[in-house]
């Protein structure tokens, strides 16, 4: 488990955050009529037909108050007035490594019990008080009688508690962004070097430090045309005769928190090479605007504009600006969202509802966007354009009226360098944005 460092700094980061959790689940609890708050960290279930396991990761309402994803079958007991109460399941068994001990920074906080199982936290479910429990149905059967089970209205108002973060919850995401980017400048050393896809994989987590089990999500790690493959998931065991293109989506953990960064290469100088430098300066403009109060619909919209310039820029397209957006020209090119909120989850929760929990769908022509709220101090958002060479995406434009309008000879040489995509993780702040990846 990563360590943050300066553990003084940890130490009261992290008792500013329980305090931070305490008070406004204690009001979240009154609203609802609920005295006690139960959160299960999950259960680690076998493949169908086989024994072994799928990597297990805990719930993330469980990690959004304790930094141990990696821990099974406990219950954190919430109760207004007291401290709140872990059961810390510690197994008896000699097949694997028990998880690591209690430390005190952040034990200190809670009374914690250590138990062998489940079994030992079974009865505390059937206390006579009105108990709400957020867990997998699955692992409580009929137990779950005792409890409301994930009642929605209050689902909802955790997910609201997790947008704004806490200083510890920055923190953690900080060190994760240092640590993702040692990864990231090893990768593209070892694509200088003529790596193939598993080779670049295999460095990224060298210098990272980090297991593939335990990262926020599988590293999207591509050459050549694999760059326009959104969630490309394989790695090639040998290099291509000749790598033009790198794009590498890959973060890293800190106490549960994720980074989730993107960076894209090219080995020759020609267009490619430009469109990387326009695409990122269109990056950091962007997020240079995640301020309190911008709407992040109108900044997709803001990406999708300086899509257009770039391709009318680059000859690409040769329409104007708004005639190409209101054709959905750059829909071709940029076919996911500028970004989402990020956290104990890489896409994290309640991006397209308002904080009354009212639902915000995104607009029509842009479905694929996950974040369609107003932002405010504290959001921790991605911010990650595109500019893509999809076949599939060019054969459809192609049929379009204005596909005369395209330059398709300078896309089919482009067509092999698959894509870009640059993508940092940036704190809304009311003024100047707090931009986790490239602040080190
Ligand atoms: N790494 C997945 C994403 O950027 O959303
Ligand atoms: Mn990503
Ligand atoms: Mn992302």
């Amino acid at each position: 488990m990563t360590e943050m460092p300066r553990p003084e700094h940890r130490d009261s980061l992290y008792r500013h955050h329980v305090a931070t959790l305490s008070d406004k689940t204690e009001r979240l609890l009154a609203r609802a009529g609920y005295d006690r708050l139960l959160l299960h960290s999950g259960r680690s279930h076998p493949r169908f037909q086989d024994d072994y396991h799928a990597p297990f990761r805990a719930h993330p309402h469980f990690v959004a108050w304790l930094p141990l994803p990696l821990n099974a079958d406990c219950l954190l007991e919430i109760q207004p007035g007291s401290r709140p109460k872990l059961w810390l399941v510690v197994p008896d068994d000699f097949w694997h490594a028990p998880p690591e001990a209690p430390a005190s920074w952040w034990a200190d906080h809670y009374d914690v019990e250590i138990v062998a199982d489940a079994d030992a936290w079974q009865p505390a479910l059937e206390a006579p008080t009105a108990t709400a429990l957020i867990g997998d149905p699955a692992d409580f059967g009929t137990l779950g009688r005792h409890a409301d089970l994930n009642p929605p209205e209050l689902l909802g108002r955790l997910d609201e508690m997790r947008t704004v973060k806490t200083e510890w919850q920055i923190e953690c995401m900080r060190e994760a962004n240092r640590i993702a980017m040692r990864g990231h400048q090893a990768a593209a050393e070892a694509f200088a070097s003529g790596a193939s896809e598993l080779e670049i994989h295999l460095a990224y987590l060298k210098a990272a430090g980090h297991e593939p089990n335990t990262l926020p999500y599988n590293s999207i790690v591509g050459l050549n045309e694999h760059c326009a493959i959104l969630h490309y998931q394989y790695r090639e065991v040998s290099p291509p005769r000749r790598s033009r293109s790198f794009l590498i989506d890959a973060g890293a953990d800190c106490h549960g928190y994720a980074a989730d960064i993107t960076r894209t290469y090219s080995a020759d100088e020609g267009v490619f090479g430009d469109l990387i430098r326009e695409m990122d300066a269109l990056q950091q403009r962007l997020a240079g605007r995640m301020q309190a109060g911008r709407s992040y619909v109108d900044l997709h919209r803001e990406a999708h504009r300086g899509v257009a310039e770039i391709l009318r820029q680059s000859g690409i397209c040769d329409m104007e600006i708004d005639a190409m957006l209101e054709a959905e020209v750059t829909s071709t090119f940029l076919p996911h969202g500028l970004g989402h909120f990020l956290g104990v989850q890489v896409h994290d929760v309640a991006g397209q509802r308002a904080p009354d929990g009212s639902p915000l769908p995104p607009p029509s022509e842009y479905p694929m966007l996950r974040l369609t709220r107003e932002l405010e101090s504290g959001n921790v958002v991605t911010v990650e354009p595109g500019l893509y060479f999809i076949p599939s995406l060019l054969a459809e434009l192609k049929e379009k009226p204005i596909s005369g309008r395209m330059d398709w000879r300078a896309i089919e040489q482009l067509v092999p360098y698959g894509g870009i995509r640059i993508e940092d993780d940036v704190v809304v702040r009311p003024e100047t944005p707090d931009n986790l990846t490239r602040r080190g």
